[in-house]
């Protein structure tokens, strides 16, 4: 009988627990296999009492719970791990540890559910021997390889959601309402809660902006009679020659750096005679909370694919979705960049059409 380990690593997002389920659910029923969870993402491999068996009793109801029941961190990388002790700070390379715990738990392998930064992780891993597996998981949608990950729809519908909370009020008191989103280094979450809670200004970071055009699509509306106007402003958006708001420096052996801020500074800038602005930031809203069906639907096949990987043997891969299909790809292609939006095709050039603006 085979023993599989199962992490969930960086920030947490919609759908985790549904992978989990899946994963325990189809290694059971399936295939008869053990599973072990291990807790805190790669801590759980580092620190002492992070383990615990996981089985389809034990799992029950979590389908619909956002989070994950594991714990993650995205302070826990093993070639950098930041070690303090008598109040001093030191970063190591705990890998070797990391892959003495995984055979000490007698893992035939070892399933990461990460973003970009715990996929390569696993890659190394992977690549030092350890028969490792990945699933990616964001709501941010910038990994390469997957059409889309799951916890992104339920970010959008989020996000969507507040945009027609927002309509409402700035349309009664005649405002401009800014409206910051995550997603890092790429506008996914941004262009597609544009469309689809009706913005009038996309700001995404793959389209650097000119501000003086934001004003005028906002001056230009208020001059054909709107009341109001919506500006979706991706937290790693910049002006034209500018550079991604920062809030925190990344810091050595702990965590990626932080974006936010651009929300306020094109708030700041807006000018538009008879309107004022207002700016929400969405933050960790759209990390938390319930999955919606599509993304809990996407990560039981996920969850099943991943099994069967390891039952094919396919190790050193990661399960994606390719139009309709769940297929696989190997770790190395996931380590290669960032998937970003298309600005000359697709939703840009559908939003264009429709009067939206990106401030070009
Ligand atoms: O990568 C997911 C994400 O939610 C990003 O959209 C955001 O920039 C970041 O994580 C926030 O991370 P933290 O939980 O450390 O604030």
């Amino acid at each position: 009988m085979k023993k599989i380990g199962v992490l969930t690593g960086g920030g947490d997002c919609p759908g985790l627990n549904a992978v989990i389920r899946a994963i325990v659910k189809s290694a059971s029923v399936k295939y008869s296999y053990e599973v072990v969870g291990i807790e805190e993402g790669f801590d759980g491999l580092v620190l002492p009492d992070k383990t615990r068996t996981l089985t389809p009793l034990n799992i029950r109801g979590i389908l619909p719970i956002g989070g994950t029941i594991l714990g993650t961190t995205n302070r826990s990388n093993p070639f950098k791990y930041k070690i303090t002790k008598d109040g001093k700070s030191e970063v190591r390379d705990v890998s070797q540890e990391v892959i003495k715990k995984i055979q000490s738990l007698g893992l035939d392998a070892l399933i990461v559910i990460g973003g970009d930064g715990s996929l390569n992780i696993a890659c190394e891993l992977f690549k030092m021997g350890c028969p490792v597996v990945g699933v990616p998981k964001t709501i941010d949608n910038d990994i390469l390889a997957t059409d889309v990950t799951f916890g992104f729809n339920t970010a959008v519908q989020t996000a969507t959601d507040a945009l027609d909370r927002l309509h409402t009020t700035a349309e009664s008191h005649n405002r401009v309402m800014v409206v910051e989103v995550m997603g890092r280094y790429v506008g996914w979450i941004a262009l597609e809660t544009g469309i689809g809670g009706g913005a009038d200004v996309i700001l995404i970071p793959e389209i650097p902006f000119d501000i003086e055009k934001v004003c005028k699509k906002i001056t230009d509306r208020k001059n054909s009679g709107s009341r109001s106007s919506i500006v979706v402003v991706s937290e790693g958006a910049m002006p034209m020659g500018g550079d991604v708001s920062v809030l925190y420096n990344a810091e050595t052996g702990g965590s990626a750096e932080r974006l936010g801020g651009i929300g306020n500074k094109v708030g700041a800038n807006i000018k538009c005679p008879g309107m004022e602005v207002r700016v929400t930031v969405l933050g960790h809203l759209q990390r938390g909370g319930s999955p919606c069906a599509f993304d809990r639907i996407l990560s039981t096949q996920f969850g099943v694919s991943v099994v069967d990987l390891i039952a094919r043997k396919r190790l050193g891969e990661m399960v994606c979705l390719r139009g309709q299909r769940i297929e696989s790809v190997p770790l190395s292609e996931v380590a290669k960049g960032q998937k970003k939006i298309p600005t000359e095709e697709g939703l840009v050039k559908t939003a264009e059409s429709i009067g939206i603006s990106f401030g070009r």
